[in-house]
C-alpha cells in the first residue's frame, strides 16, 4: 500500500510504505542528494529517527508507527505465539529515539493500545500504521486552511525550523499554513531563519518552499528581531515538538528567542500543530525533556571543523515558548487564542 497526494497539495511524500518496508527520503543529504532509505528492520527505523535521517515531530511518529510494524513481523518470526513480550521491548527502543517530540511516543502508545486479531495481528497493525500516517495528511489539510484564513492579504512572515512536507505526512503544520497563504495569495513576503545547526531552515525549508514555488527570503537567526524592526513583518508562524497542558511550546531552539522578538515589535505569532503534539500528561514546559546533541553540530559545519580547536559548546537543539507569548495555537480541533490551561482543557 501506498500513500499519494493531489498535486495542489504535498508535492512530494518523503514516507512510502511499500507492504514490507519503509522508503524514507535521507533528509541529512538534502537539498544536494535525494537518496532514499529503505528500512526493513524496527532497529532501522530507531536509528533514522536518531539520526535525524527523518525529523520533525508528526514525521517521527509515523516512522515510529511503521517501525512497529516492522518489529511484529520480526518477533512473530522469531517466536509465533509469545512474539508481544519482544515487541513491547522492540517498541521501548524505538520510543527511546528521540525524546522531545511527544507525536513518537504518542504514535506507539498507539499500535500498543489496539485489540489484534489473533489470526492476522500484522494486517491489524499495518491498517493502524497506515492510518496514523493518512490522518496527518488529513489534518495538515486543516491546519493549512484555519491557520491560513488568520492571515490578512499583504502580509510578510517569518518561520524557523522545517515543518512543511518533510516533518509531515501532508503539506506540514507552520509551513502548509505558509503555503496555503502563499497559494491564496495572502502573503508578500517568506523568510525563513537558516536555523543553525543543523539547518533545517536553509537546506529543508527552503527546498520545499522553492519545489512549492513559493519564493523564500532566507535570514541568519540572529537577524530575526532586526528583520521585525526593520521589515513590517506581520506574522511569526512555527509548528512545534510538545506543546504543554497549560500551552508552553517546545520547538527548535531559536523559536524562543524569535517569539520574545515578535512581542516586543507586535508580530502576532502562531503555532500549528495536530493533537497528538499537545501532550495533556505535561503539565507544563519545564516539564519537557530537552534533547541535548553533541557538540561537533555547533563546531563543525559539512563535517569541517570551523570552531577553534579545544572548544567545546552548550547544544540543547529545543527551547520552551511560555505560553503568554503565543497568540494563536492552530490545531486541527480549533483555533484557540491566548492558549491557556483552562482553553486547552476544553479543547481535550
Ligand atoms: O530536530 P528536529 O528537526 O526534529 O526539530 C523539528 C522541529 O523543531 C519542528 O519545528 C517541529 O518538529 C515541528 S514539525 C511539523
Amino acid at each position: 500500500m501506498t500513500q499519494t497526494e493531489t498535486a495542489s497539495e504535498a508535492l512530494f511524500q518523503p514516507m512510502i510504505w511499500q507492504q514490507d518496508h519503509l522508503q524514507l527520503l535521507d533528509q541529512r543529504l538534502l537539498p544536494h542528494q535525494e537518496h532514499w532509505l529503505r528500512l526493513e528492520h524496527a532497529d532501522q527505523a530507531a536509528t533514522a529517527i536518531r539520526d535525524l535521517a527523518v525529523r520533525g515531530a508528526p514525521a517521527i511518529g509515523i516512522t515510529a508507527a511503521y517501525g512497529a510494524v516492522l518489529a511484529a513481523c520480526e518477533c512473530r518470526q522469531q517466536d509465533k505465539a509469545g512474539w508481544r513480550e519482544e515487541w513491547i521491548t522492540q517498541l521501548g527502543k524505538l520510543a527511546q529515539a528521540r525524546p522531545t517530540a511527544v507525536n513518537l511516543g504518542w504514535a506507539l502508545d498507539r499500535m500498543l493500545s489496539i485489540e489484534l486479531p489473533e489470526d492476522d495481528p500484522l494486517a491489524r497493525l499495518e491498517q493502524e500504521a497506515i492510518a496514523i500516517h493518512q490522518e496527518d495528511i488529513n489534518c495538515n489539510r486543516q491546519l493549512a486552511a484555519l491557520g491560513s484564513g488568520l492571515i490578512r492579504p499583504g502580509s510578510r512572515v517569518l518561520t524557523h525550523c522545517n515543518t512543511g512536507p518533510l516533518a509531515t505526512g501532508g503539506i506540514g503544520t507552520a509551513l502548509g499554513v505558509i503555503i496555503s497563504a502563499w497559494q491564496q495569495g495572502r502573503l508578500t513576503d517568506v523568510f525563513a531563519d537558516e536555523t543553525r545547526p543543523w539547518l533545517q531552515g536553509s537546506r529543508l525549508t527552503a527546498w520545499e518552499l522553492t519545489r512549492h514555488q513559493v519564493p523564500c527570503q532566507l535570514i541568519i537567526d540572529g537577524a530575526a528581531a532586526w528583520l521585525m524592526a526593520s521589515q513590517g513583518i506581520d506574522w511569526l508562524i512555527v509548528g512545534a515538538d510538545r506543546v504543554a497542558a497549560n500551552g508552553d511550546v517546545a520547538n527548535k531552539i531559536g523559536t524562543y528567542s524569535a517569539m520574545l522578538a515578535a512581542r516586543s515589535h507586535g508580530v502576532n505569532t502562531m503555532v500549528v500543530v495536530p493533537w497528538s503534539t499537545v501532550d495533556m500528561n505535561t503539565t507544563d514546559g519545564g516539564n519537557i525533556p530537552i534533547e541535548q546533541r553533541a557538540d561537533s553540530e555547533i563546531t563543525n559545519i559539512g563535517g569541517h571543523q570551523i570552531a577553534a580547536e579545544g572548544a567545546t559548546s552548550w547544544n540543547p537543539v529545543f527551547d520552551i515558548t511560555p505560553a503568554e507569548l503565543v497568540d494563536f495555537l492552530v490545531t486541527e480541533r480549533g483555533i484557540i487564542a491566548n492558549p491557556d490551561q483552562a482553553k486547552i482543557a476544553e479543547l481535550a
